[in-house]
């Protein structure tokens, strides 16, 4: 087993999600760590430190601001179309993790498991179905000549 495949075996990250833009593609990579992170704490055997999670949940929502307004950035600068609706579905995700921190949801480790299970398949739909959209007008503004 080649060391690229432990890395994905442990990591829900992986490279079907690669869109090609490395300071992309870096966010992209972080979100999943902190989702593993967090989901990791929450299966542990050991009764999950609150205090820890509510601290990742709100690296995480503070992560969110920055990537997504790598991203909104990029978009607005490479002409690329989809801005408005990209920006809704960056708003929705951005309220979602929020309004569970707000309500102190962390205390519950299920609604923990759950929220970090539908953020990351959120996450990945986004990738697929959102972020796929700038790909062709992003590069070009980044790497032309
Ligand atoms: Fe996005
Ligand atoms: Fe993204």
């Amino acid at each position: 087993m080649t060391l690229s495949n432990t890395k994905e075996k442990m990591n829900s990250w992986n490279s079907s999600l690669l869109l090609n833009i490395p300071i992309i593609d870096k966010q992209h990579e972080k979100f999943f760590s902190m989702f593993d992170e967090i989901s990791h704490i929450n299966s542990d055997t050991i009764i999950a430190d609150k205090a820890q999670v509510e601290r990742l949940l709100k690296e995480l929502s503070l992560y969110t601001i920055y990537h997504f307004k790598t991203e909104e950035l990029l978009i607005e600068r490479s002409g690329a179309t989809n801005l408005k609706p990209h920006q809704e579905q960056h708003s929705i995700f951005k309220q979602k993790i929020d309004k569970f921190i707000n309500d102190q949801s962390y205390e519950d480790k299920e609604l923990v498991n759950e929220l970090v299970v539908f953020l990351r398949n959120w996450f990945v739909m986004h990738i697929n179905g959102m972020d796929i959209t700038y790909l062709n007008d992003v590069k070009r503004y980044l790497y032309k000549d």
